[in-house]
């Protein structure tokens, strides 16, 4: 718990998000995120697409207060939407609204996502608004609704530990879903934080949305949520195009591929050189990933207590620093 705090508050750091932004993949990050730029994303989705899965895309990106830089993330995922035309590529775009200007101005970043979403639809590419912290949710929501007057190819994504899914997949039952457990870090107020509880919830939402919804992405690594969505489709005979599984870049690649045979699959594919928040984020919810992604930087059995040791000395001197 003290690890994944410590790796949550390092996610949210300015100073070093933007520092990590300088240099290339590092820390290992380079086995779950897809390439720093444009021809690296492709290649790896070329290869996920010769396995049978397809590709759901960030152009990473997150802590945008300029308007500048939200217009320029906004060109770079257009540039991202032709590209898997031009390479007949099996994918499509995740989006964060922040990266595209929801914390400098609601309206600003309503244009930006409509023209992407406009421009995916003309090639019939779905968009999925990524889901980010409480605060930005319900004008995420606003967004998705009021592009869904005119767009059919925008969706987003209902995070399982919020107290709130429930009444809100009743309502968004029409649009096409992403089931997540929920990523950030959140209050007792707003959301669940026993594991147990989450992973109830996770279940009955999935049940719902299959049984009642549009199409849903039931996005987990979660071996044990997994068979019992198995078991689940089968007893009620839902069809396999109603549904797909889909999991992060470089996680669980086995399992991908295992579930690639008998179902639709779909990979979170990362690629930018605003890796850093994405990556902090998959260490803290699975400190276990610590193994994972720094084989290359620590020796295995000391990982997790360096890890400790080096975000809490950067902690220690940024809280100082204030
Ligand atoms: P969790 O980390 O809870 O692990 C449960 C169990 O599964 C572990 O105890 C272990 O047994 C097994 N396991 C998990 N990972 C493993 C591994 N790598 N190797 C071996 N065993 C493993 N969040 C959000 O807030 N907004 C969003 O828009 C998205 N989008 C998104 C897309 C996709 C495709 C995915 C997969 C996830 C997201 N998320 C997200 C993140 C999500 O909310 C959640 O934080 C992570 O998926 C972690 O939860 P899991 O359900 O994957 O397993």
């Amino acid at each position: 718990m003290v690890l994944r705090n410590v790796l949550m508050n390092l996610s949210e750091n300015e100073m070093l998000n933007a520092a990590a932004q300088k240099y290339g993949l590092k820390l290992g990050a380079e086995s779950v995120v897809a390439g720093t730029n444009l021809e690296e994303m492709i290649e790896s989705v070329k290869k996920l697409n010769a396995q049978g899965i397809e590709a759901t895309i960030d152009n990473l990106g997150e802590f945008v207060y300029d308007e500048a830089i939200a217009t320029k993330a906004k060109d770079e995922i257009l540039e991202v939407i032709d590209a898997i035309q031009t390479h007949g590529l099996n994918a499509h775009i995740s989006v964060k609204p922040s990266q595209v200007g929801l914390d400098i101005d609601i309206d600003f970043c309503y244009d930006n996502l409509r023209e992407i979403v406009e421009h995916a639809a003309q090639y019939g590419m779905f968009v999925n608004l990524d889901m980010e912290n409480y605060a930005r949710l319900q004008s995420t929501l606003d967004m998705l609704q009021e592009l869904n007057k005119v767009f059919d190819n925008v969706g987003t994504v209902m995070q399982a530990y919020l107290f709130r899914a429930k009444e809100d997949i009743e309502r968004l039952k029409d649009y096409r879903l992403r089931i997540v457990k929920g990523a950030y870090k959140e209050s007792a107020e707003v959301a669940y934080q026993d594991k147990l509880e989450i992973d109830i919830n996770f279940l009955e939402l999935v049940e719902y949305h299959l049984l009642h919804g549009k199409f849903t992405s039931i996005a987990t690594h979660d071996h044990n949520l997994i068979a019992h969505v198995k078991q689940f489709v089968a007893d009620h005979d839902i069809p396999n195009d109603k549904f797909e599984f889909q999991m992060l870049y470089g996680f669980r690649t086995d399992m991908q591929k295992e579930l690639t045979k008998d179902y639709n699959f779909c990979t979170y594919v990362p690629f930018g050189k605003d890796w850093y928040g994405y990556f902090m984020r998959r260490l803290a919810e699975r400190p276990q990933n610590i193994n994972l992604v720094t084989k290359q930087v620590f020796n295995k059995k000391t990982n997790t207590i360096l890890a400790v040791a080096a975000g809490a000395f950067i902690l220690g001197r940024l809280t100082k620093r204030k």
